[in-house]
């Protein structure tokens, strides 16, 4: 049987604002968390405010004044879809303000119009891994209740001057992620206790809510979705006792989507919270808000990992502290390659939920090799991305209702977890090197053409 995909499935690629765009304190940009954390998400958190240093995101793949020539670039691959997310602290550098910063706001109209001119579908975040450091420093982040205000001004910003351009969008990207790393997930510091994350969680979950509901109101013809790390654990025996822990951590991240898409806390929940003296403020308000559902559910995917009762079998890992599959190979950075996990990923979360899903990070961070032609040959990104779709492909055989997919990275960018150019993702290769220096040059890798023919066959060169 050939592989075919759903006639409109959005094919694409996905980035974020801070891993590509630079220009951190151009045309009014305010400091954001991302700013602030120069050597990624796991590195120090420096007041740059106070401290004059050098971050490679500074000027990241300069995507704030290269963009015109991207966007050819992933329209020549076929794109039908680029997601990407909106810096807060280019409309509110500061967060707080009553009015938007007018030049970043007219920004992100010519980013949306470009990418229009070519017929791809912008897929929106309102907050990828960043906020307003100001919001961090002066309100004590998500811990605070007045950011939900905030944010909701924001939102309602956004949508109102891009409601004729964007029909798609998310709110917060790996919404889960707090729980692993609470600065950038919530902007709290990283020896907050429980409660207070969980707390700080509440109100996220809270504004992700009123902003759905303001999506609903203002854009009647968009669809918003949450965005969930699928970080999906498997058995590492068949214990009975590693079965059940494997359940309970695979709540870590399905909490995150049963609340947003069931509108209400989850039974389990209310049980963690109190045996682990977790007092929550929750206002008749809050539940009201949190009724207002997501349309669909996407998820980045780039590995499963193990569950088990025994703590001691954790690795540290780049993103989450993992237990390894014995019986998967690992990416140069530790990530353990999985293709059968994404469709068994979307049957779970469609089985789940009945709601429609979309990919929207799947990719292979690797060291890539520029030969003496400048050609580059990355068979091993073009093997994982194979596979993966492959089983995307099952998935949808299964009876998923799968919207699109949207690769991680199809330009090389600034790596979220430490702040690498060496991790490339890209089907585009960026001259830029960890110190800095490089031209910036765009190329085309191997794998630029393969993306390109599974576009225009619709899938039908992927090899099973
Ligand atoms: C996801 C993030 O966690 O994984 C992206 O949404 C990130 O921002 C991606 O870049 C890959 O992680 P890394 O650390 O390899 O960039």
């Amino acid at each position: 049987m050939s592989i075919k995909f759903p006639k409109n499935f959005l094919w694409g690629g996905a980035i974020a604002a801070n891993q590509v765009e630079g220009a951190y304190r151009e045309d009014g940009k305010g400091l954001s968390t991302s700013d602030c954390t120069p050597n990624g998400i796991f590195g120090d958190i420096i007041n740059r405010d106070e401290k004059q240093i050098q971050s490679l995101k500074d000027v990241a793949i300069d995507f704030y004044h290269r963009y015109p020539e991207d966007i050819a670039l992933f329209a020549e691959m076929g794109f039908r879809c680029l997601r990407t997310s909106i810096a807060w602290t280019r409309i509110f550098p500061n967060g707080d303000e009553e009015q938007p910063n007018e030049k970043g706001l007219a920004f992100y109209d010519k980013l949306f119009d470009e990418m229009l001119k070519h017929n791809i579908t912008p897929l929106v975040t309102l907050s990828h891994y960043e906020m307003p450091y100001h919001l961090t420093k002066q309100y004590g982040g998500w811990g605070n209740r007045k950011v939900i205000e905030f944010f909701t001004r924001y939102a309602k910003t956004v949508f109102e001057r891009y409601k004729n351009k964007v029909k798609y969008w998310l709110t917060f990207n790996e919404i889960n992620m707090s729980l692993h790393e609470p600065f950038t997930g919530v902007g709290l510091a990283r020896n907050s206790n429980k409660e207070q994350i969980f707390q700080a969680i509440h109100h996220q979950l809270v504004a992700s809510s009123r902003a759905v509901k303001l999506c609903h109101q203002m854009i009647p013809d968009a669809k918003i979705g949450n965005m969930l790390l699928g970080a999906i654990a498997y058995p590492l025996t068949p214990k009975p006792e590693d079965v059940w822990a494997t359940h309970s951590e695979n709540h870590g991240w399905l909490f995150f989507g049963d609340v947003q898409a069931r509108g209400y806390y989850p039974t389990y929940m209310q049980r963690y919270f109190k045996e682990n003296n977790i007092k929550l403020e929750i206002t008749e308000q809050d539940k009201q808000d949190l009724k207002e559902t997501i349309d669909f559910i996407s998820f980045s995917y780039y590995m499963s990992c193990c569950g088990t009762n025994d703590d001691s079998l954790r690795q540290k890992g780049n993103i989450l502290d993992m237990v390894p599959n014995p019986h998967l190979k690992a990416s140069e950075w530790g990530w353990q390659i999985d293709p059968v996990g994404i469709r068994y990923l979307l049957n779970l979360l469609y089985e789940r939920f009945q709601k429609p899903l979309f990919i929207v990070e799947n990719g292979l961070g690797a060291k890539d090799k520029v030969e003496a032609d400048g050609s580059i040959n990355d068979d091993y990104r073009i093997e994982y991305m194979n596979d993966h779709l492959v089983q995307v492909h099952e998935a949808i055989e299964d009876g998923v209702e799968v919207m699109g997919y949207t690769s991680w990275g199809p330009i090389d960018l600034i790596s979220a977890s430490k702040a690498e150019i060496t991790k490339r993702y890209g089907f585009i290769y960026v001259d830029l090197n960890q110190d800095g220096s490089g031209s910036l040059k765009r190329s085309r890798k191997k794998s630029f053409y393969w993306y390109q023919s599974v576009i225009q066959s619709n899938g039908e060169t992927l090899k099973k």
